[in-house]
């Protein structure tokens, strides 16, 4: 059985993921008490994490446990090698995507950032991609596609939309031989 790369990610409805300064207080305001929006559903068939390192800079500035303790953590970074307690930093995403896809295991996690997900998508390296609208307009910061990789088809599996007006997506990218919906 062969591993998925999947992204789970949150964005502005016109696209953003966070500010250019690294702002991401719109999502706080679909936080309500009892609702994850399927994070721990998710997180339960995922054993590998994939971070940018400017993500992972930013999730260690929040408060409480390191988020992911018990699962192989990766930090895609040019700057910055070797481990911490929680992370191993590794210099090329597309290498090690190769090598974990190769070995068993459950999905890899791939959290962004945008940077990330360029080189994994310029490389067809994404399977699953569940996105997490935010009833908001940014105006402008990181954008959660850059431009210019490859065009690719995919398919919607699910569409969930939640009582805080954040509409779930869930895409599967179809590998060249897969049908479109509704072709035999
Ligand atoms: N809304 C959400 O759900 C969500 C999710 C994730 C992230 N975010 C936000 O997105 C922002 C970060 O995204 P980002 O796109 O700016 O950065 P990023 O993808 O998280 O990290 C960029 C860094 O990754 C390394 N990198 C990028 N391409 C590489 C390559 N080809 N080879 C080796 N290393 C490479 C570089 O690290 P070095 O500089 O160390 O070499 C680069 O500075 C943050 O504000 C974060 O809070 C939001």
């Amino acid at each position: 059985m062969s591993r998925d790369v999947q992204l789970y990610i949150a964005m502005s409805l016109d696209g953003y993921i966070a500010t250019k300064d690294d702002n991401i207080d719109f999502l706080s305001q679909v936080e309500m008490e009892n609702e994850d929006y399927g994070y721990a559903d998710f997180t339960q068939q995922i054993d590998t994490v994939i971070w940018g390192r400017r993500t992972y800079d930013k999730v260690m500035t929040f408060d409480g446990e390191f988020l992911h303790t018990g699962r192989k953590v990766y930090v895609i970074s040019r700057s910055r090698t070797g481990e911490t307690e929680h992370v191993t930093y590794h210099p090329d995403v597309i290498e090690l995507v190769r090598q974990l896809k190769s070995e068993a295991g459950k999905n890899i996690y791939c959290d962004g950032g945008a940077e990330i997900i360029f080189e994994l998508l310029r490389h067809q390296l994404i399977d699953r991609i569940i996105v997490s609208i935010i009833p908001h307009l940014l105006g402008d910061g990181i954008p959660l596609f850059k431009a210019g990789f490859s065009e690719q088809k995919i398919t919607l599996k699910r569409s969930i939309t939640y009582p805080s007006g954040l509409v779930q997506l869930w895409y599967d990218v179809r590998k060249e031989d897969q049908p479109e919906a509704g072709e035999n």
